[in-house]
């Protein structure tokens, strides 16, 4: 399949990386030194927005979401019929799209931070006139860089809410860790040492476990241990309560954003 990129930044670069010996990449990204740097590291040819589009099967619109209504005034006159159009612009619908370039295939996706290391996971939906055929195709583009959830639209907020804010979610949690261990005597790199790697080692047993997040937290708490000691502290100031309240705070901000 031939895969065009018009933006090629950290996300385009991820997806690239991913797919660009399995499939003839192409795209389109204004920077002379961003191009030289991409082409030394992977396939990929470089050309304008209308040769990238003509040419591909599949486009990724992986530029930031205020540039792109002038890529989508751009693509208006080309020919797309048959093309899938995948979009990775927070918050913009397929609708929106739909308006913009009428008769194109339209899948929205909304990766996340790690993707950039090939552990994202992205929530994707189809629109326009994108068939399940089409959203399949677009799905085994973001399980090279990760893994997927299909949604419908109207959860692709939610999913920003969960999984696209919820990296920051994890930075916070160790960087709370972090000053808590400094503070009882660690250095940085000890802190570091053994705050990363419980995290590490508890979200691979969690990942590997049939046991739920809670199951898992309730075998490690023995009654009046030092584990208990911690997570009533926890508990007591109502971190459950506090997630579903972040949660849909981020919620509400990504509808308010895709108005
Ligand atoms: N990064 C994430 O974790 C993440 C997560 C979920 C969704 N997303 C979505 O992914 C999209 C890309 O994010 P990113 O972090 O990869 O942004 P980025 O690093 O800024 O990449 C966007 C690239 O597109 C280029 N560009 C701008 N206008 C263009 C045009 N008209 N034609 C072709 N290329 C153009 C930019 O060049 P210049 O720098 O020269 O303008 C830049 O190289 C965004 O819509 C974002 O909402 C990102």
């Amino acid at each position: 399949m031939k895969i065009g990129f018009i933006g090629c930044g950290n996300m385009g670069e991820a997806i690239l990386g991913a797919v660009h010996r399995k499939h003839v990449c192409l795209a389109c990204e204004p920077r002379a030194e961003r191009q030289k740097a991409l082409r030394k590291r992977y396939k990929v040819v470089f050309g304008m927005l209308s040769d990238v589009v003509r040419a591909s099967d599949l486009v990724i619109l992986a530029v930031k979401p205020q540039d792109l209504p002038d890529v989508l005034a751009e693509m208006r006159t080309l020919p797309l019929k048959g093309k899938i159009i995948v979009s990775i612009a927070a918050g913009i619908t397929t609708k929106a799209i739909d308006r913009a370039l009428r008769g194109a295939k339209i899948v929205r996706v909304m990766p996340n931070l790690p993707a950039l290391i090939g552990e994202g996971v992205s929530g994707l939906c189809a629109g326009g006139r994108a068939t399940s055929k089409d959203l399949a195709v677009a799905r085994r583009i973001f399980d090279a860089v990760g893994s997927t959830v299909v949604v419908k639209e109207k959860m692709l907020d939610a999913v920003t809410a969960v999984s696209g804010s919820g990296p920051a979610y994890v930075f916070l949690f160790a960087e709370a860790m972090m000053k808590a261990a400094r503070r009882l005597g660690f250095s940085e790199a000890e802190a570091k040492a053994l705050v990363y790697g419980t995290l590490l080692g508890s979200t691979h047993m969690l990942a590997k476990s049939p046991d739920s997040a809670e199951d898992l937290r309730l075998k490690v708490t023995s009654k009046g241990g030092t584990t208990q000691a911690a997570t009533d502290v926890f508990l007591r100031k109502d971190i459950l309560g506090m997630f579903e309240q972040a949660l849909a705070a981020a919620c509400h901000r990504a509808r308010e954003l895709s108005k």
